[in-house]
């Protein structure tokens, strides 16, 4: 892109296909990696006292203690998988990133860990069935577009054993809308998330309320070649959207946490909600 298309750039469609940010691609995989491992930052994943926090939490207060086969959607690196195979349950991540689930599969085959890794796209992934939870950390579930989270909510139901329960981490509302109000903003960096090597990254965000959707879009320049764009969307949802979403699936919302990390400043912008099956909550 040249500065003439950048100037004359066209609004942004929340979920429009073809401009996401890879991901899955295997370069951007492996530098998202390091993001995810940091400990100087919970942009990607959270630093590891947090998630302890969390999974105690977990393992405790939603499963109450009872072991049992957990699937993990969003897995990442395996951060949660792995800590809650140390405490006995047995574990399945599903990611679409090659660079974290090689690195899950080799942390849990190095610890002995009962955890099995899939790289799968969870928009067409099979969840499999029988589990006694199933869990997506980290606003994930928002990222998605508002039919394919339909369709997921369905199959994560349809994954579920008698009695199981759903735990997801969710963006707030008002969250949403004021990362889409955020001014425009520019960085450089020697390397990061969207470059091994020197890059120019202008950013900007537009709240789209026909939508209730956020989109992020960026604008990478390296040295010597033309900008490459990447976007990503966020979609609001009221807790009545969410509940009307949820009893589609044959999904109720069991309980609701301001926080999932034991600290509710650190998290003003996310939180949980634990879902079980119609008919058992
Ligand atoms: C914000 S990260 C959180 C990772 C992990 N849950 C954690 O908190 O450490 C979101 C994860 O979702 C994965 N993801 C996003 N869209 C996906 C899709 N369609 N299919 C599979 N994985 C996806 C990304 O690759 C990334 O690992």
């Amino acid at each position: 892109m040249n500065l003439d298309a950048l100037l004359h750039r066209e609004p942004v469609v929340p979920f429009a296909p073809g401009s996401r940010i890879p991901w899955n691609e295997p370069g951007f995989s492996q530098r998202m990696l390091a993001e995810h491992l940091s400990q100087l930052h919970d942009r990607a994943s959270r630093r590891f006292e947090i998630i302890d926090r969390q999974v105690a939490w977990l393992h405790h207060a939603v499963l109450e203690g009872r072991t049992g086969r957990v699937l993990d959607l969003g897995c990442g690196p395996g951060l949660y998988t792995s800590r809650l195979a140390q405490r006995g349950h047995r574990c399945i991540g599903l990611d679409f990133s090659p660079a974290s689930i090689a690195y899950a599969k080799a942390q849990a085959s190095a610890a002995g860990d009962a955890c099995e890794y899939a790289l799968a796209d969870l928009r067409e992934a099979d969840l499999g069935s029988g589990f006694d939870a199933i869990m997506m950390w980290f606003g994930e579930f928002n990222t998605f577009a508002p039919n394919e989270a339909d369709a997921l909510a369905t199959r994560i139901q349809a994954a579920l054993a008698p009695g199981g329960k759903v735990i997801l981490e969710l963006h707030a509302a008002s969250y949403v809308e004021a990362l889409g109000e955020e001014p425009p903003h520019w960085s450089v960096h020697e390397s990061g998330l969207f470059s091994d090597g020197p890059h120019l990254a202008l950013r900007e965000s537009c709240w789209h309320p026909e939508h209730s959707a956020t989109t992020e879009r960026y604008f990478v320049f390296r040295e010597n070649s033309a900008a490459d764009i990447y976007a990503q969307s966020t979609q609001a949802y009221s807790e009545t959207e969410l509940d009307a979403k949820f009893r589609q699936a044959g999904l109720v919302v069991a309980g609701r946490y301001e926080s999932l990390t034991g600290n509710e400043e650190d998290d003003a912008d996310l939180y949980g909600l634990v879902l079980a099956g119609d008919g058992a909550a």
